[in-house]
């Protein structure tokens, strides 16, 4: 069979990881997806870096732009971030050239996901984004197909690495917050601009992707109540610890009788509770669903192997075939967060 050939943009953390999986696993990969799976050309800041992985067989592309129009691929690895400028340009002309697109930007999808879901739709082409969630726990495969059968109530959790680790390492060794935030930049968990981490930003992005498959809404991240985990200090901390409970910044998106609630904050919950438990760059999401009831998923939610991995499955999926809407229904059927309102009795 023909192979599927991709163009990656970004070799940092994510997209070198995704180099090393084809690499390393092109046999198994081929056989998983029906095709070899081959990178035709790759794009990057700055060519001359020192990077972790053998990258002499491919094409080089200056400009992402360029490599996501490329004659010699069929999907377009967006793995740069960022909601505006290139990561936004790439994708779109990606989608424009008839290319399907896999990223791992959840504010690119949170803040312009809805625009870049009609656009693949009305091209016939996919924009897939399993690592944009969670980093390594299929969440969006597993509410957009395996519970496809629920009217989903409430999806809450854990949702970004960093300030997971920088909570429990704080507590656990005493440790000052800067040093712990160096060590989660050691580890690849960091976005490139940290902020977006520490002040639950990040982390409402993937509250505002998960709420739209859950509710059939569009994504909006703009209605999400945000606070960080910036004034969060050891003594607060350690009294909670006092008490019985864990300081965590949880996500929680719940259809009220008011509407669709989006909520970002420090919590306590109780330190022998599954979310209490939850160490370092760990990810919890909580799935609720009508028929199902409760479902917990766990795993890496940052880091190299954890996202690349992720990256991979939307890769296979788009190698097989699978053209499912990007938000489980058709974008163009999403509705108004506010328009949900009246959809709950
Ligand atoms: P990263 O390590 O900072 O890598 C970003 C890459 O993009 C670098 O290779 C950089 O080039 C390239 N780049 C930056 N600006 C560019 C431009 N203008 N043109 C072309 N290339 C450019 O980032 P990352 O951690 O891999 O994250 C990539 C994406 O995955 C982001 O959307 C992030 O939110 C998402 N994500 C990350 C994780 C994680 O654990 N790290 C998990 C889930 C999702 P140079 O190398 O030449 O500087
Ligand atoms: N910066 C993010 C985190 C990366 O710490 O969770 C994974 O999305």
């Amino acid at each position: 069979a023909a192979p599927l050939r991709l163009g990656i943009a970004g070799l940092g953390t994510v997209g070198i990881g995704t180099v090393k999986i084809i690499q390393k696993h092109a046999a198994m990969l081929a056989a998983r997806a029906g095709r070899p799976v081959t990178i035709s050309a790759v794009s990057a800041r700055d060519k001359r870096k020192n990077r972790d992985a053998d990258l002499s067989t491919y094409a080089w592309e200056d400009e992402a732009v360029a490599l996501a129009q490329r004659d010699d691929i069929d999907v377009f690895v967006e793995l740069i971030g960022g909601d505006e400028g290139i990561a936004r340009d790439a994708v779109t002309a990606a989608l424009k050239a008839g290319k399907d697109v896999v990223t791992a930007n959840k504010a690119l999808l949170a803040i312009h996901g809805q625009e870049l879901a009609e656009l693949a739709e009305a091209q016939g082409r996919v924009i897939r984004f399993e690592a944009a969630v969670a980093g390594g726990i299929p969440v969006i495969k597993a509410m957009t197909e395996s519970l496809a059968g629920n009217q989903i109530r409430r999806v809450m959790g854990v949702m970004n690495g960093t300030c997971n680790y920088i909570l429990t390492r704080m507590e656990n060794a005493g440790l000052p917050y800067e040093t712990v935030f160096e060590e989660a930049r050691q580890l690849g968990y960091l976005e490139a601009d940290p902020t977006l981490d520490v002040g639950g930003i990040d982390a409402s992005h993937k509250l505002a992707i998960l709420a739209a498959i859950a509710f059939g809404t569009r994504p909006a991240f703009s209605d999400v109540e945000i606070e960080g985990i910036e004034r969060v200090s050891i003594d607060d901390i350690r009294r909670a610890a006092d008490m019985g409970y864990r300081i965590k910044l949880l996500g929680v998106a719940q259809m009220t009788g008011r509407g669709l609630e989006q909520r970002m904050s420090p919590c306590l919950v109780p330190a022998d509770s599954p979310l209490g438990q939850l160490q370092g760059g760990t990810n919890m999401v909580v799935i609720e669903g009508d028929s199902v009831g409760q479902i917990v998923l766990r795993g890496a939610g940052a880091g190299e192997g954890p996202t690349a991995s992720a990256v991979m499955s939307d890769v296979i999926e788009i190698a097989r075939g699978v053209r499912m809407p990007s938000f489980g229904q058709p974008a163009t059927e999403l509705i108004q967060p506010q328009a949900a309102r009246t959809a709950v009795p």
